[in-house]
């Protein structure tokens, strides 16, 4: 199968089985590393959010962390990116079979590639999706302060590297499309990041709800609060702005950057913007999600 085949896109970049992956010498993340996350051992109380890059995965983990804060007092000092890391890029030394529960993971994994363990439904796996002209965006510029990849000169070139899914992630169509068919497999709960925006606090509860936790009204009004993008600009813990210098070049550019939905509008073209709208209603077609594409369809 095509999708299956290892292709190395730069010094930093693969991709593997339909996905596009980073890796460096802290990593190690290899093929074998990929096929390997198949037999990861689930416990039945973990918690993935997964997500396509872009997607609001730092916010949606920020909130995470904060749901399960008093559980994890010896996890207040540490960064979100600590605490909740990310299942495909472990860090040489890193053992989360010694993590003590419950875990709390972030991925961009594909669906296929995702550790059959879940499909006991009983780990929970929270799926968040975003408008794909502002991924588009948000790569866009988080390519340009992240030293390992490469920048797009124009807005051309990016919207060519969208459409082959030659980026993090891999292929946007496939990885939302893929979640939300097999859906019915996981014990999964679905957002996007525009209701994010409209109604954080809707969001919290029902996050919540879905991961079991009982938590006051006072508590989920100091979640909120914690993770406004003004708030978590600031936070430390949360705004990745720890990142070390050989990772990010920090006079370029912020993983908290604008934080909105339809900043698209300011930066692709209308002829771009429609050639995009054609490549989305051919690869999908049927799709049960309505994007919200600026803050009108809020
Ligand atoms: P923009 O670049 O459009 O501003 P990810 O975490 O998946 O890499 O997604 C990053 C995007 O989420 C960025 O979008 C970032 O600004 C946005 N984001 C992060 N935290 C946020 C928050 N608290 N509120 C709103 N948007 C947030």
């Amino acid at each position: 199968m095509a999708q299956q085949e290892y292709k190395l896109l730069s010094d930093n970049l693969f991709t593997y089985k339909g996905g596009v992956f980073l890796t460096d010498e802290k990593l190690d993340l290899t093929p074998d590393v990929i096929d390997n996350l198949e037999h990861f051992e689930v416990r039945d109380d973990d918690l993935y959010v997964v997500t396509f890059p872009k997607s609001g995965t730092v916010w949606t983990q920020r909130i995470i962390t904060l749901i399960f804060e008093e559980d994890f007092p010896e996890m207040k000092e540490r960064t979100t990116f600590q605490w909740m890391p990310w299942l495909e890029y472990q860090y040489k030394g890193l053992d989360y079979n010694v993590q003590r529960s419950p875990r709390l993971f972030c991925s961009h994994l594909h669906q296929h590639v995702m550790p059959t363990g879940l499909q006991r439904k009983k780990a929970k796996v929270i799926y968040v999706s975003r408008n794909p002209k502002d991924v588009l965006v948000s790569y866009m510029h988080f390519s340009q302060f992240m030293r390992k990849l490469e920048s797009p000169a124009h807005w051309d070139d990016m919207m060519d590297k969208f459409c082959t899914g030659w980026m993090i992630g891999g292929c946007w169509f496939d990885h939302v499309r893929e979640w939300y068919k097999n859906h019915d497999k996981f014990n999964i709960l679905f957002l996007t990041y525009e209701e994010m925006i409209k109604d954080l606090r809707a969001v919290v509860v029902r996050v919540c709800e879905f991961v079991g936790k009982q938590v006051s009204d006072s508590a989920v009004d100091d979640i909120v609060s914690r993770s406004t993008f003004d708030n978590m600009k600031m936070d430390q813990k949360a705004n990745y702005e720890f990142l070390p210098d050989d990772v990010k070049d920090k006079s370029k550019g912020r993983f908290l950057r604008k934080g909105t939905v339809g900043d698209w509008k300011n930066h692709l073209t209308v002829a771009q913007s429609e050639r995009f709208d054609r490549v989305y209603e051919e690869k999908m077609k049927g799709f049960p999600v309505k994007f919200a594409w600026d803050m009108s369809d809020l």
